[in-house]
């Protein structure tokens, strides 16, 4: 796991867009993993400004998204597939027909997610995921206790959860669904390589126990220390209780890979 500090969050998330750009000009048919939340809302519009100015493009990508809330159609506005609509995918060249998520409507959610997985492993598995946190410590919607092997399936949401993500139905937890279909932990370590991004004071405890606690079910953050290839971009405010601040910026300074950047 190699731990990047940015100054601020507008230097962590072009930071981020930065290493997904990079990705997408050495294999431009690149195998995307995507998430959601406000955190990822700049990184959109950093590569939605390289996608304008310098060329960069989505033709040849494909994409997954991590989760979806279970009872939202795709076309209701507080989905997550309007939200990459809104933030992403109608900004940039990515043709919709490769654009993944799983549907929250679908009768049948155990089919579903087996769907998922399914479509997820015909294209040749995921090549780079982007990873927010929750404040439970989530990836995806991995919540507290989700089996670190766990693979594509619905989950309840935790109360801390939904009142984190309330801002999207309104400001009012009672419109939040209760339940979503996520990629396992399982799934998303098998992608070939992970980008967490945190940045805030919010995010300071969890983003501690997540990288320098144990690994456990209870943050399943913490199960990326396992993954071969996982980049963490946390800005000062995120990285406030962080114990190894200073050896973490030893080696990015020393890190030929990031010279160029
Ligand atoms: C939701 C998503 C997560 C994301 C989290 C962080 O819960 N399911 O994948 O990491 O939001 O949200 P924010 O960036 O708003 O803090």
């Amino acid at each position: 796991m190699e731990i990047i500090l940015q100054p601020d969050a507008t230097a962590a998330t072009f930071l981020a867009a930065r290493v997904i750009a990079r990705e997408i000009r050495r294999k431009p048919n690149l195998v995307l993993g995507l998430a959601t939340g406000r955190t990822m809302e700049a990184v959109y519009a950093h590569l939605a400004r390289l996608h304008r100015e310098e060329g960069l493009s989505f033709a040849a990508c494909r994409t997954f998204n991590l989760d979806e809330y279970i009872g939202l159609s795709p076309d209701h506005p507080a989905s997550y597939r309007q939200y990459m609509n809104r933030h992403l995918f109608s900004k940039v060249n990515l043709d919709p027909k490769k654009t993944h998520l799983p549907d929250g409507a679908a009768v049948d959610l155990e089919a579903e997610c087996a769907r998922y997985e399914r479509c997820i492993m015909e294209c040749g598995g995921i090549d780079l995921q982007l990873l927010g946190i929750g404040r439970a410590g989530h990836i995806g919607f991995n919540e507290p206790m989700s089996a670190l092997r766990s693979r594509t399936r619905d989950k309840t949401l935790t109360r801390t959860t939904i009142e984190q993500n309330a801002a999207m139905f309104g400001g009012d937890a009672n419109k939040v669904p209760r339940r979503a279909i996520t990629m396992g932990v399982g799934t998303i370590l098998e992608s070939k390589r992970c980008l967490l991004l945190a940045t805030g004071y919010e995010k300071a405890g969890i983003i501690a126990k997540a990288l320098e606690g144990p690994i456990t079910s209870r943050v399943t953050a913490s199960a990326l220390q396992l993954h071969p290839h996982c980049t963490v971009i946390v800005d000062n405010a995120a990285a406030a209780t962080l114990e190894d601040t200073d050896y973490y910026r030893w080696i990015f300074q020393n890190e030929p890979e990031w010279q160029n950047f």
